[in-house]
């Protein structure tokens, strides 16, 4: 594995920009291999050696993952010149990690966004190949019925002839149901919803694969995955 820099390292942990780090680092706080640290700019092989910050031992934790509550009125972006994005969000050191939002809610549906600095996690989860389910509820203007379920499950064939795989629909009340597509074409549950007459009032993702969008967090809140989340997300539910 290549060399790194020992502020380089405890930066992209998201422990403090550079300037906070050096100081960390001048103080005494960290030791390598045993040793207190003496200068920002060490290098060492991070598969092999022992860093600790305050007597606890940091890990090279390249890739994170978090999930968010994403309210309306804010895009999936990294950045973007007018509008405020996903990203604008969360915090500078989460900023400095590279975060991407996987996959793409548009901006006035709410709910359950990842974010990683992981393309390949990304990629399985976006991808239909993986068959990770996701789950919405959706208010409509009509009331879906039992032949709007039928269609779900042959294929909506939308608007623009674009055949889509095979979903589900269940019925809530007489205006919300809840939605489950495996893939995530543009507009995809709206254009589903609005080829059968049903055109969708509000918008909210509960879930991805396993993982369901954590009550606690509000509009705008997210916080890190655990590792049994990051499982849940390719498992049924
Ligand atoms: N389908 C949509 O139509 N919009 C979203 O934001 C997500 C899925």
């Amino acid at each position: 594995m290549p060399l790194v820099r020992l502020d380089k390292f405890i930066c992209d942990q998201g422990l403090g920009g550079r300037k906070e780090v050096r100081q960390i680092i001048k103080a005494g706080r960290v030791r390598l291999n045993g040793v207190t640290a003496s200068a920002p700019d060490m290098k060492f092989d991070p598969e092999s050696a022992l860093v600790e910050l305050d007597g606890s031992v940091l890990g090279y934790a390249k890739f994170r993952y978090y999930m968010m509550d994403k309210p309306t009125g804010v895009l999936t972006a990294t950045r973007d010149g007018r509008q405020k994005t996903v990203l604008d969000l969360v915090t500078p050191e989460m900023r400095r990690m590279g975060l991407f939002p996987v996959g793409r809610l548009d901006k006035d549906t709410s709910g359950l966004l990842l974010l990683t600095n992981d393309g390949n996690f990304a990629h399985r989860v976006i991808s239909p190949k993986s068959e990770v389910e996701k789950l919405y509820y959706a208010k409509v203007d009509g009331s879906p019925d039992a032949d709007d379920c039928l269609a779900f499950e042959r294929g909506i064939v939308l608007a623009d002839g674009t055949r889509c795989l095979p979903a589900k629909l269940e019925l809530l009340g007489a205006s919300d149901c809840i939605v489950r597509v495996m893939e995530g074409k543009y507009h995809q549950v709206k254009r589903m919803l609005a080829a059968r007459g049903k055109p969708v009032l509000e918008l909210r993702r509960l879930a991805v694969g396993g993982l369901e969008l954590d009550p606690a967090l509000g509009p705008g809140g997210f916080r890190e995955l655990t590792n049994e989340d990051l499982c849940r997300v390719f498992m049924g539910r």
